[in-house]
């Protein structure tokens, strides 16, 4: 059963859902997506695990309506991560992030090293954007400005879903556009500017000792298994896992086949 819990953060009323108990891990989410897109994991928390996926600053249902603000970095949305564990009265987990939530988990390893147990990075890189990445960012503020959430979504759902899914799951591609049109278009245009602005963490990966686990989906295109093996690579204790017929969000795309990678990961002694 998920649970559903609002706590103030920061002065912020923050919404976390949350399964299972146990073992704390905390799942961070993906852009421009909210808390939800962590349903199917929570729904299969494994024995022993209490699973706790929070909405970042700006999304989710309590996030205002009046925009986010506009010089927000990933520091901030760590530190609101930070607070939460405190809040909470954990003091370590297993920390985990797909694709903007894996940038925030870099942020909160700088800020907060203690706190992690052990590691997963699902389809994210520790790479800053590229010149013609930060170029694509600066369109993307403009579209959301100009022509709201529901244009980000059109854009985005194309690039964010494997063709195995766009081709054959249309429900999960209506979840996902629901969940971008929920957000506000301060909150997608200030957490851009966020993932815009992040310092390379690629330096760091050598010096991460904890366990880690790296998820990917065959098919991502927007962070490739290339880059996923890369950083495997690096990570000293690492295991990489490829999910077939997944792309970006391969959490919400292949459920069973990511639980299980995590579960595995969880229940091993690396
Ligand atoms: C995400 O899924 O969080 C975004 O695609 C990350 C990004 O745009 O770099």
């Amino acid at each position: 059963m998920i649970r559903e819990t609002h706590v103030s953060v920061n002065g912020r009323s923050t919404r976390y859902l949350e399964a299972g108990a146990g073992w704390p891990i905390v799942l961070l989410h993906a852009f421009p997506l909210n808390a939800d897109m962590w349903r199917p994991q929570l729904d299969r928390a494994p024995e022993g695990w209490r699973m706790i996926a929070p909405d970042f600053r700006g999304f989710g249902p309590d996030a205002p309506l009046a925009p986010a603000h506009p010089a927000l970095t990933l520091d901030d949305l760590a530190a609101d991560i930070d607070a939460l564990l405190e809040a909470l009265g954990i003091a370590e987990a297993v920390i985990a992030g797909l694709s903007m939530g894996g940038y925030v988990a870099f942020a909160l390893r700088r800020r907060s090293p203690e706190r992690f147990t052990r590691l997963v990075l699902a389809d994210t890189r520790a790479e800053a954007d590229s010149p013609e990445g930060r170029e694509a960012r600066l369109k993307m503020i403009e579209l959301v400005k100009g022509s709201g959430p529901a244009a980000v979504a059109d854009q985005m759902i194309p690039k964010l879903l494997g063709t195995t899914t766009l081709q054959t799951r249309p429900e999960v591609a209506a979840t996902v556009r629901r969940m971008i049109e929920s957000a506000s278009v301060g909150a997608i245009a200030a957490a851009v500017q966020a993932m815009l602005t992040r310092p390379d963490s690629s330096a760091d990966l050598e010096r991460i000792s904890w366990p880690a686990l790296v998820v990917v989906g065959e098919e991502d295109s927007i962070t490739p298994v290339a880059d996923a093996e890369s950083m495997g690579r690096r990570l000293p204790r690492s295991r990489v896992v490829v999910l077939p017929a997944a792309g970006h969000l391969s959490n919400l795309e292949t459920p069973d086949a990511f639980s299980k990678a995590l579960e595995d990961f969880l229940l091993s002694s690396m």
